[in-house]
This record gives C-alpha cells, structure tokens and sequence, in this order.
C-alpha cells in the first residue's frame, strides 16, 4: 500500500465538529515537515488555519503560504462554479454571468454541479506539478472536506452529476476527477471521529458510503479527543479501599476518570476489529487549539503516518 502522504490527495472526513480540520491541519504541518510541498484545501469559509497564522481572510479564494511548504486555500463552490461556467462560455463577465438567469437556472437545475466543479479545482491542485513543472506545484493536497453525508455527494459527484455531457472538456474533467478519486495510488481517505459512539458510527459509514459508491476503502480513522488512560481496574480498587473522606473523593474522581477513558477505549477497540489504520490524537488540555497544539497532535500523528 502507498503510505498515505505519499499520495496525491488525502480526503479527510467525519462527522461535524469531530476535528477534521484540525487535523487536516495536523496532517499538513506533518508533511510539510517531511519536505513536502503541501496545501490544505478546505471547502466552505472556515478559514481557521489561516487565522492560526494570522493570515484570517487575507485572500479568500486564492493559495495563501502559511509556512515552508505550507499553503491553504479556501474553496467557495458557488465562485468556483461561476467561474467553471465562465471558463466553459468563453468571455461571458463574470458579473454579468452571477446575475444572469441562466447561472441560477444552471445552479438549481443540476444539483452536484458545484460538489463537481469543487472537486475540479481540487483535482487542478494535485496536477498542477505534471502540468506546470516545478512552480507552484504541490506534492500532496489534503482536503478538509465536509462532514459524512455531504463529502460523501461531492466525491460521488463525477459519477452522479447527470448533467455530464459524455464528450467534450467537461467530460474530460469528470473522468480526470473520477480516476483521481478511485485510484487508490493516487488518493487516500481518512475519518475523524471522537470515541464516543455516534461518531464512531459515523466513521464506519464513511467507510460503507465509500465502499458502496465508489469502489473504494477507508485508508485509516483517527480517533480524536483521545483521553490518557491513568488507572487500570485494580489500581482503582486499592484507591477506593484506602480509609478517609478524603480518600473517598479521590476515589470517586478516580472512577469517573477511569470509567470515560474505559467507554473511550471500547470504541477504539470496535474500530480495531475492521481493516483500516486505527490512529489516536490525544486530548489537548487547553482553551483553544493553537499552533503549539496542532504541532504537537502532528508529532502524535508522524508514528503512524
Ligand atoms: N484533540 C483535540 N483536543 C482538544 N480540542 C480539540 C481537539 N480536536 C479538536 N478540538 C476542538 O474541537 C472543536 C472542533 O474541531 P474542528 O473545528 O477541527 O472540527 P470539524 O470537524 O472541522 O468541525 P466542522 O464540522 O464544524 O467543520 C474545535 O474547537 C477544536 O479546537
Ligand atoms: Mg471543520
């Protein structure tokens, strides 16, 4: 199997608010260390990572260098389906095209047209070293992608997009985007998930949906959030044997801690059991995940990856 920083694209998706891009952008800062040239491209208008390194909003839509080897861009799927449509239409203006009946005509009437042309950038992205030799050229894209469902539609997209003409540059597009993303050399596909039930459940439909509709398989899930495991069973027994209130308190506080990170480790253990990597991130004990934190989870992440 590529290991899988060594691909071209690295999806990464899961449940909403799981960590995806926290660790898409652990997962860059990890290879970019590595010497790779690489650009997380998340989809919507988070922006977070740029505003880590306090480059918030600084050029929405376009490739912003965080660090060596370093880039983010943010790709918003109704301009990148304006300008699709643009580039398809010849010299239309843009402005004209935003307000035109036809574009919102276009827009409602082929739903996956923007999952589609999102996916098209992204696919530009990973070529961009074959076509355009050393410049500007990207080693690995990872995308911070939606969460289950709607990621799940946007990497369907070339398949499902009934719009597709079957000749013609669209048609080329669809079928370089489709080979990217069914291609396992060439991409790969990780879930996030907490250990908590829900998301673990999620993750395991990530891996079906996958599967069932695009003939491929889950590289690997990190379970996020992970909390050190500090008392085994019989540890805990000899603390809550100990005489004293005081005692008692610690005991029970011990059995909360002991008893969360028991239910946490059930469901990395139910992830075990399936063929993909099972990978950890640990709990960052802070107020807000800053770059120190980030640079520690891809520190975790590197023994895996
Ligand atoms: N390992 C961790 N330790 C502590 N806090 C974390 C960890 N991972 C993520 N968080 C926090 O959890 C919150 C959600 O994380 P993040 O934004 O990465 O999730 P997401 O899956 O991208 O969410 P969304 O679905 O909204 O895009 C953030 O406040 C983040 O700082
Ligand atoms: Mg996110």
């Amino acid at each position: 199997m590529t290991s899988l920083l060594a691909r071209r694209l690295l999806v990464v998706t899961g449940k909403g608010g799981a960590g995806k891009t926290t660790i898409a952008s652990a997962i860059g800062l990890l290879a970019a260390s590595r010497g790779l040239r690489t650009i997380i491209v998340e989809v919507g208008h988070q922006d977070r990572l740029s505003f880590l390194y306090s480059r918030a909003a600084a050029n929405p839509g376009r490739e912003t260098r965080l660090q060596a080897d370093l880039w983010s861009l943010s790709i918003d799927p109704d301009q990148a389906l304006l300008e699709w449509l643009q580039m398809l239409g010849g010299r239309i203006p843009g402005r004209l095209l935003a307000t035109s009946s036809t574009f919102q005509y276009f827009a409602a009437a082929a739903p996956g047209a923007k999952e589609l042309v999102s996916m098209v950038k992204v696919w530009e992205l990973t070529e961009r070293k074959r076509r355009r030799g050393p410049t500007g050229a990207y080693d690995l894209v990872v995308l911070d992608a939606p969460a289950t469902g709607h990621a799940l539609g946007m990497l369907e997209s070339p398949m499902t997009f009934g719009a597709i003409p079957r000749v013609g540059p669209v048609a080329a597009q669809t079928e370089r985007v489709r080979a990217l993303l069914t291609t396992p050399e060439h991409s790969g596909y990780l879930a996030v998930a907490q250990p908590s039930e829900t998301a673990v459940s999620e993750a395991l439909e990530v891996q079906h949906g996958l599967h069932e509709r695009l003939g491929r398989e889950l590289d690997a899930v990190v379970v996020n959030g992970l909390l050190p495991r500090r008392f085994y069973e019989r540890e805990l027994t000899l603390v809550e044997q100990l005489p004293g209130p005081i005692a008692r308190s610690a005991a029970k506080a011990a059995r909360a801690v002991y008893d969360r990170s028991r239910l946490q480790h059930n469901q990395l253990a139910r992830l075990r059991r399936r063929p993909f990597a099972v990978l950890t991130a640990p709990f960052q004990f802070r107020a807000e995940l800053d770059l120190d934190a980030l640079g520690r989870l891809a520190d975790h992440l590197a023994r895996k990856l």
